[in-house]
C-alpha cells in the first residue's frame, strides 16, 4: 500500500440520479417526490437551443419554490464548447437559492476545463457572498475525458461525483452503435456456433472507478436509454455495482426503483458482511490474521470488503 491513504468520498447516497429537462417544469414536483437520492435539473442536451434561457429561469425558480426534501439537488449546465455555459454558471450562482448542492459539468475533457469552471464559480460566489460552496459532478463522455480521467478526478476539491455518459462517449469514440448503454449486438465472442456477448463499456467503467477511488470521488453509471427494457437496465446496473460504482441515472421515473434495488445491499449481503466482521473480531482476539467463514478464507482484506457493505447499509439506515 502506498503511504498515501485513499481519501473517502463524500458520505451521501447516490444510488439513483433522476434527470428531467429544465424546459419541462410540470414534472419538477414529481421528481421531488420520487425515491431518487439525487435530482438533476437539465439545461443541456434535453433542452432545445431556443429554450435555454427559459429553462435556466424555470430551474432557478424551482430550486427555491419546490420542497426537495433531503435530496441532493444538482443542475446540469451546458458544455464548455457552447455559448451558454458561462451564463448558466453566473445566473445560478447569483440567483439560485443556497439549497442547490451541485452543478454538473458535461463533456469534461481535461483538468483545465474544471479549473476554468472552478475559477468562475469561485469569483461569483465571493461576489455574491454565497455561504455554501457549490459542489461539482462531471460526466466523462468523450475520448479526451476518458484519456484524462485521472487528472479530472484530481482537478478540484469541489468534485464529488463522476458519471459515464454512454451516448456522447460512443459518438466521440466512433463506436458503431446508436444505443445508450447496454448490450451491443455486435460485441461478442464466438465459439462452436454460440455467441457470447461481452461488455463494451467495461473498460471505461473500470477506468472511471479507479480514478474516482484514487481521489475520493463517487463513481456513477450514467443513462440507460431503452426505458422499456427493465432486465437490460438491471443487468447493466448490476455490472456497474460489481465494478465499484455507487449508483446509476434514471432518465424515466420507472428506472428509479430499479437503480435503488441494485445499489441497496440486500439484507442477506448486509448480515453476511456483519458476520464476517464478527468472525474477524473473534480471530483478532485470539491473535490470528485469518480465519474460516462458511468454509472459505476471510482475512484482514475481508474486513475492508465487508466494511464497504456495512457503511453503505448504515448510510441507508438498514
Ligand atoms: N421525472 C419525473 N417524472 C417524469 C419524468 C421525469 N424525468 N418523465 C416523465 N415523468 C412523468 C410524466 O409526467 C408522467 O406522469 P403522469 O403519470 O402523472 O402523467 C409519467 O411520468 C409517465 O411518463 P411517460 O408518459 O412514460 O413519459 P413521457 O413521454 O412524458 O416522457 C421522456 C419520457 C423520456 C421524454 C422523459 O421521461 C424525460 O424527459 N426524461 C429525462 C430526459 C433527460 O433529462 N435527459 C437528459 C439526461 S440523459
Ligand atoms: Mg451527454
Amino acid at each position: 500500500m502506498s503511504f498515501r491513504l485513499q481519501p473517502a468520498p463524500v458520505a451521501r447516497l447516490n444510488r439513483c440520479q433522476l434527470f428531467g429537462p429544465g424546459s419541462r417544469p410540470q414534472i419538477f414536483e414529481k421528481m421531488a417526490t420520487s425515491e431518487a437520492d439525487v435530482i438533476n435539473l437539465d439545461l443541456e442536451d434535453s433542452v432545445a437551443p431556443d429554450d435555454k434561457a427559459t429553462a435556466r429561469a424555470n430551474v432557478i425558480t424551482a430550486i427555491g419554490d419546490i420542497d426537495w426534501g433531503q435530496k441532493t439537488l444538482s443542475v446540469r449546465i451546458n458544455g464548455l464548447d457552447t455559448p451558454w455555459w458561462y451564463r448558466d454558471v453566473i445566473d445560478i450562482v447569483e440567483q439560485a437559492p443556497e439549497r442547490l448542492d451541485l452543478i454538473m459539468i458535461p463533456k469534461v475533457g481535461n483538468a483545465a476545463d474544471l479549473y476554468a469552471v472552478d475559477a468562475l464559480v469561485t469569483a461569483a460566489e465571493r461576489a455574491t457572498g454565497r455561504a455554501r460552496p457549490l459542489g461539482f459532478e462531471i460526466i466523462i463522455e468523450s475520448a479526451a475525458g476518458i484519456s484524462h480521467v485521472e487528472e479530472i478526478a484530481a482537478a478540484t476539491p469541489r468534485l464529488q461525483a463522476m458519471s459515464l455518459g454512454a451516448a456522447d462517449f460512443a459518438a466521440s469514440m466512433g463506436m458503431a452503435t446508436t444505443g445508450i448503454g447496454g448490450t451491443q449486438e455486435n460485441y461478442y465472442m464466438h465459439r462452436e456456433g454460440q455467441k457470447y456477448w461481452s461488455d463494451p463499456w467495461h473498460w471505461a467503467h473500470a477506468a472511471i472507478v479507479a480514478a474516482c477511488r484514487t481521489h475520493g470521488v463517487l463513481p456513477v453509471d450514467g443513462p440507460f436509454g431503452d426505458f422499456s427494457d427493465d432486465e437490460g437496465f438491471r443487468a447493466q446496473a448490476l455490472r456497474s455495482a460489481t465494478l465499484g460504482m455507487v449508483g446509476k441515472w434514471a432518465i424515466h421515473p420507472k428506472q428509479v426503483a430499479l437503480a435503488n434495488e441494485v445499489f441497496t445491499p440486500t439484507e442477506a449481503a448486509v448480515s453476511e458482511a456483519r458476520e464476517i466482521l464478527a468472525a474477524m473480531e473473534e480471530a483478532t482476539r485470539s491473535g490470528q490474521g485469518a480465519t474460516v467463514y462458511k468454509g472459505r478464507l476471510v482475512d484482514i482484506a475481508s474486513i475492508k470488503q465487508a466494511e464497504v457493505i456495512v457503511r453503505q447499509a448504515e448510510m441507508i439506515g438498514l
